[in-house]
């Protein structure tokens, strides 16, 4: 059974993915790597096919990926689709959380399309129409802001 995480972006999950995946011995899938891996850069993505688009070959890559025996990392968005609800709903759920403060240097110089008109504000909004969805499929819940990788990685093995 995967283990998942889920969360806004630029909370970490990449970082603590890759990570809590060496820490259990699984392999770790990240559905945006997946997705640059056979569909090329996700601005891209966007720029030419739309967002739609993106969401339609995202759900394919989370399926997939939710049947394997690993840790992984979805995109920001991929818990808008309601079937990616329905399978989050019967396996272990991890939240990653963080603030305002912490995120904004994460974010900055990036390049991922939702935010690149609009930034912090843009992301701030996409976060509370977001949140409800997040917090409803969440089993752990937990805050990235300045707290190390590896003290966040523990943490999550002892609730698994
Ligand atoms: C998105 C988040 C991104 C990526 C795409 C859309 C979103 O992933 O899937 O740019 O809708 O929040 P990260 O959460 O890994 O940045």
């Amino acid at each position: 059974m995967p283990v998942v995480l889920i969360g806004p972006m630029g909370a970490g999950k990449t970082r603590i993915g890759s990570r809590l995946a060496r820490e259990v011995g699984a392999p770790f899938v990240d559905t945006d790597q997946r997705i640059v891996e056979r569909y090329g850069p996700i601005e891209e993505i966007f720029a030419r096919e739309g967002e739609p688009y993106f969401r339609v070959i995202e759900r394919e890559v989370v399926a997939e990926a939710l049947r394997e025996e690993a840790v992984v990392a979805l995109g920001g968005g991929a818990v808008l689709d309601p079937d990616t609800q329905d399978d989050l709903a019967t396996l272990p759920v991890v939240l990653l959380r963080v603030d305002e403060a912490a995120v904004a240097p994460r974010l900055a110089g990036g390049t991922r399309p939702l935010i690149a008109d609009g930034g912090l504000d843009r992301w701030r909004g996409i976060l509370a129409e977001r949140l409800p969805i997040y917090e409803a499929l969440a089993d752990i819940d937990l805050d990235t802001s300045r707290r190390p990788v590896a003290r966040i990685v523990a943490e999550i093995t002892g609730r698994l």
